[in-house]
């Protein structure tokens, strides 16, 4: 258990009074030296405590990299082409799209008579040892590729991507009260006999900012007298950042999450969405060992849209992941890699099953892919990925 991060956290709330839940989980998250993403520890992975899709299995990056490739083409083959990854973990995403990229004989990873190949490869990863570990690792299994990390000075062409990182983002935590919300702040309450001398705790007070009402009326949203749930303003700074980096280019966003009518539904999310990983358990006490434990509430769809249109962003289309990766062909994929002469039947049944994963809506099937564009004409903006979409890009809540 991280004490220090505890005692931290406690020590600021003991000299200031309570803090936002944003705040907390910032902190918890990624605080540089204790925090859960920021220490070191071996996650996601099989050891970790949760396991994501390219973690699960290259067959997710494999078929994203036919909508990386398509994108590239819409966009007239530029010679430069940076894939930048937001939340880049341990590289498994980028590893995989950039095998696909070259079973596919993308033009995109073959070098060209006057330099090399188009694709540029830019983590964005707040753990700085995931970030140094990736560039050995991309090295030796993409030569073709470089890699680099993002010039703030300099707008990209390219592709932003970001797999279960909005999750990652903090949260503040309000309940409904008639005629408004009340924010849940968190405080400390002294007991001896408890260790570090006491526990966090809930504290329900007047919200800290106007903002969390404000994004909760603009989508219509009203809480219902004591419903808990979570507010992410984090998201507007992030696609703010994005929009400012990228001179022409796509955005794939992928989640878990839904439009703001259905997570903010009581009936079907009573208790809000806010929840705590650890040892691929979801565990009730979000309180309890602050950087030992992963914090993540689901992404709100509607707001995430909102806020990268209001970043000058053009929303392409949203869609589930299993239709998404449809749309993208990962049958073929599937069907290429089944027909592997190589492949050996315990592979076979641990691929078989991920198909099963991303395509069930109960599970990663069900996550949602959110595209979005800046500096991409009319005629580039239909993606392969969104083609079941009915009627054509699916936008808003
Ligand atoms: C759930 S993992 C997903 C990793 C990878 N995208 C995948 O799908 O396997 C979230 C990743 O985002 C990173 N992360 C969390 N907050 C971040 C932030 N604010 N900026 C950049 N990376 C962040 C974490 O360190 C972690 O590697």
């Amino acid at each position: 258990m991280s004490d220090a991060l505890a005692i931290r956290l406690r020590d600021e709330i003991r000299a200031g009074g309570p803090i936002t839940f944003a705040r907390f989980m910032e902190v918890a998250l990624t605080d540089p030296e204790h925090g859960y993403y920021t220490r070191g520890a071996s996650r996601p992975a099989r050891a970790g405590d949760f396991l994501t899709a390219p973690e699960m299995d290259p067959v997710f990056g494999l078929t994203l990299a036919r909508q990386v490739d398509e994108c590239w083409r819409l966009l007239g083959e530029p010679a430069i082409f940076t894939l930048r990854e937001h939340g880049a973990g341990s590289g498994a995403l980028a590893v995989s799209i950039v095998e696909g990229l070259r079973a596919d004989r993308s033009g995109l990873v073959v070098a060209r008579s006057d330099g090399p190949a188009p694709l540029r490869y830019e983590p964005v990863e707040i753990d700085g040892r995931r970030r140094e570990a990736l560039v050995p690792r991309l090295a030796e299994t993409a030569p073709e590729v470089v890699v680099g990390e993002p010039d703030p000075g300099q707008r990209m062409t390219g592709f932003v991507l970001a797999n279960e990182l909005v999750d990652a983002l903090p949260v503040h935590r309000v309940a409904g009260r008639p005629g408004g919300i009340d924010e849940v702040l968190v405080g400390w309450d002294d007991d001896p006999a408890a260790p570090l001398g006491g526990r966090f705790t809930d504290v329900v007070a007047e919200p800290t900012t106007a903002a969390l009402a404000a994004r909760l009326t603009d989508e219509g949203v009203v809480l219902a007298e004591g419903q808990p749930a979570e507010v992410r303003l984090a998201d507007a700074d992030w696609t703010a950042g994005v929009a400012r980096d990228l001179e022409r280019g796509y955005v794939l966003v992928v989640d878990y999450g839904a439009p703001a009518a259905d997570l903010y539904d009581p009936a079907r999310r009573p208790a809000g969405t806010l929840l705590a990983y650890a040892g691929h358990r979801a565990l009730g006490d979000v309180y309890a060992d602050p950087g030992d434990q992963d914090l993540t509430a689901h992404v709100d769809a509607t707001a995430l849209e909102r806020a990268a249109t209001a970043s000058g962003l053009d929303v392409l289309g949203r869609t589930t992941q299993a239709a998404f990766l449809l749309g993208c062909g990962l049958e073929e994929v599937f069907g290429r890699l089944r027909a592997d002469p190589a492949l050996t039947p315990e592979r076979y049944l641990v691929l078989r099953s991920a198909v099963r994963r991303l395509l069930d809506p109960r599970l990663l099937g069900g996550f949602f892919v959110l595209a979005l564009s800046r500096g991409v004409p009319p005629e580039a903006r239909a993606l392969r990925g969104f083609e079941s979409v009915a009627g054509g890009p699916r936008t808003g809540g």
